[in-house]
């Protein structure tokens, strides 16, 4: 599929499901809650609903003035009688009450057997009458017209763009897409997750849907019956009232209607409210397909003439085709696995927000850390012997997004490369970044290009300030220790700490006077006298004593430590042994150490999206291996100090070699860093 088509269609699929996303979760739970309506209620309201079960009923008149004199300013609307099971007289067992409804919408519910009034209850009243009036939405006017609109808009966009988007390129790819990967793990396994259940219960939701919709909308319910080829309903007939006739009584009514069907499972009949008004009633045969397969019957209300007598078998195919529909859209057609079906798919809809939603936030995430910025170098300053201060500000003069102390950048260079530098002035800065280079002697492109190619007034590209190496604002102490140019976070970090107040030191450890960048700036800064210099040239002996640097371990202490990798594991081994705990203990490589390859061995790595099996011989990184057949994935540093080429592992144990997963992340083993790291088994699954 062409990208910018895919694209736009998840940009629809994702903004439908944010605008009409709340009211389809809501409609969908609440859906979900009164499938069992008809079962439920009974049970929860027994006394109310139900009757012990008796064999002959009272007559309907009586029945209709029990209710009116309950509620005597009130309109009748309908009755309605579902049958009980005449074997059951005299048993324990229960029949449905007889309802009287206003056109109020509110029942009166009666006891059939000998017109006892039981109660009274609104439509909507109740614990699942109300879970179905915020299902339709009928707590609010025009409510229909909102979940008609939004369930068109769930079907025809949010559903169909999902699909569409689903849709793999080859039939391999579909066979795949529709099985769960139970090896996926994190954000691979929520998208996973979200599209396979999402392709299975897209029909069901999409049938929910359509099938609801002649309840929200009369066009499209008259679409129904156009679609069919059928005649829209036709009106009721009309009553032809003699001069001084007087209606027949109901239950005259109800005996005509038995010529036609005797023992119906149900029986509604509307109460004429015109004079000419004929008696409309429908029934529901016992052997009907379907609780809404109804038999009309028109009665004239004075005669009892038949006007017009419609049996469901001769009903028309819009007709059938639409009360087919509302069955279908309760869960009455099918029985109990139609009913779970459509609760399955009802209770699946949070999920998938869920699961949409959190795709979404990771992808946001992903891009904004991924943002680029264009930025001039305002100036350039030889800062110390090889290195270079840079002062980049936005061309237009604009605030930078802000960072705080220990951040960095990327750096994105002409020749492809792309390096991190910690940013090193005030964090309270806004109008520029200072960043500071050394050259290194085996550079690999990275600093030389910035020594050599970055002028004054160039604009360059950065990425936004990240951070790993934050400063923990709870420390009741700090002490900081920087290597050559690794004092770059950690002068950021005194600064930090100064317009604090804190209580903290710092011990800048360089080789000469000359090489010492910032030398200036912190002796004339206000915490000068917390800093001591460390050159190695005028010591004896060249190691670091760490151990005289950094003391006994003392509650609430924070050790901050920067530099290349055997200056930072030297401090590490040193804090351990002073009884440093390693959360109190943060660290930042500013390059790796080389690790001894001669008893390196070949291994394979498998990509867990095509099955593809790759070998990496020794002397070869995995990047290498993945870059030769065509897998690219962002890289910066290769020396596994920057962790952009980090990659999901999903099977296999990996022998890490970087310097930038932290000690829990490398016990997981669900992650590695390509660039540098191998495999102490045989195959590596990855998640690519
Ligand atoms: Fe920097 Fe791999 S590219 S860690």
């Amino acid at each position: 599929m062409n990208t910018r088509v895919r694209n736009s269609l998840l940009s629809l699929h994702r903004w439908t499901g944010f605008t009409v996303g709340l009211v389809i979760v809501l409609m969908a739970l609440t859906g979900a809650a009164i499938m069992y309506r008809p079962q439920l209620e009974p049970l929860l309201s027994p006394d109310l609903l139900t009757v012990p079960a008796c064999s002959g009923l009272v007559p309907l008149d009586a029945l209709t003035a029990a209710a009116a004199a309950v509620r005597p300013a009130a309109k009748l609307d309908y009755i309605r009688l579902v049958a009980g099971d005449a074997a059951d007289a005299g048993t324990d067992a229960r029949m449905p009450a007889a309802m009287v409804r206003f056109t109020d919408q509110t029942f009166v519910y009666l006891n059939p057997c000998n017109g006892e009034v039981l109660g009274q209850r609104h439509r909507y009243g109740g614990l699942l009458g109300t879970i179905e009036q915020i299902h339709r939405f009928r707590f609010m006017k025009n409510g229909n017209l909102i979940t008609g609109t939004s369930a068109i808009v769930f079907g025809l966009v949010l559903i169909l763009a999902g699909l569409y988007i689903w849709l793999p390129a080859t039939l391999r790819g579909v066979r795949s897409a529709l099985k769960f990967n139970g090896r996926l793990k994190g954000p691979a396994r929520t998208i996973n997750l979200h599209k396979t259940v999402g392709f299975y219960v897209s029909l069901i939701l999409l049938t929910s849907v359509l099938t609801g919709l002649p309840q929200a909308f009369d066009w499209y319910k008259n679409g129904i019956y156009t679609i069919a080829g059928s005649a829209p309903a036709a009106k009721a007939p009309k009553s032809q009232p003699a001069a001084g006739a007087q209606r027949l009584s109901m239950e005259a009514m109800w005996q005509r209607a038995q010529e036609y069907m005797p023992h119906p499972q149900e029986i509604l009949l509307h109460y004429p409210d015109k004079p000419r008004d004929a008696v409309e009633m429908y029934l529901i045969a016992n052997d009907a397909p379907h609780p809404n397969a109804r038999t009309m019957l028109y009665l004239d209300a004075y005669s009892g003439k038949t006007l017009k007598y419609i049996p469901y078998a001769d009903s028309s195919l819009g007709s059938k085709l639409y009360f087919w529909t509302l069955s279908l859209h309760t869960g009455h057609i099918g029985g109990p696995v139609v009913q779970l079906l459509l609760m399955a798919a009802a209770l699946s809809v949070p999920f998938l927000a869920y699961t949409g939603i959190a795709t979404w936030l990771r992808r946001r995430k992903r891009a904004t850390a991924t943002r680029r910025l264009r930025v001039r170098v305002a100036r350039k300053i030889n800062e110390a012997e090889g290195i270079w201060a840079f002062e980049l500000v936005d061309p237009k003069g604009r605030a930078l997004p802000r960072f705080s102390a220990g951040a960095h950048i990327d750096v994105y260079l002409r020749n492809g490369l792309v390096r991190q530098y910690s940013l090193c002035n005030d964090p309270g800065e806004s109008h520029r970044y200072l960043i500071c280079v050394q050259l290194e002697q085996a550079s690999r492109g990275g600093s030389r290009a910035m020594h050599e190619n970055i002028k004054e007034g160039h604009v360059i590209e950065i990425g936004i300030p990240k951070n790993r190496f934050a400063v923990d604002p709870t420390a009741r102490r700090s002490v900081l220790i920087a290597g050559g140019i690794g004092v770059t976070p950690i002068l950021c970090m005194a600064e930090h700490l100064a317009g604090l107040n804190a209580d903290f030191e710092m011990h800048y450890c360089t080789r000469t006077r000359q090489r010492t960048a910032f030398l200036n700036r912190i002796k004339k800064a206000v915490y000068a006298d917390r800093v001591t210099f460390h050159f190695s040239d005028r010591l004896a002996q060249p190691r670091r004593d760490f151990m005289g640097l950094i003391g006994n371990f003392e509650s609430g202490t924070h050790l901050y430590v920067c530099g290349p990798a055997g200056f930072v594991n030297m401090a590490i081994d040193a804090a351990r042994q002073r009884g440093w705990p390693d959360r109190n203990v943060h660290k930042e490589y500013f390059s790796a150490e080389m690790v001894k390859a001669e008893n390196d061995t070949g291994f394979d790595i498998k990509l867990a999206s095509t099955g593809k099996v790759l070998h990496v011989a020794k002397g070869k990184s995995v990047l290498e291996v993945l870059s030769d057949c065509g897998v690219d994935i962002p890289r910066s540093c290769e020396q596994g100090v920057c962790g952009t080429c980090m990659t999901r592992v999903l099977a296999g144990v990996p022998d890490h070699r970087d310097v930038y997963l932290s000690d829990e992340e490398r016990i997981r083993n669900d992650r590695f860093i390509p660039c540098c790291s191998r495999a102490r088994s045989d195959m590596l699954v990855l998640d690519l």
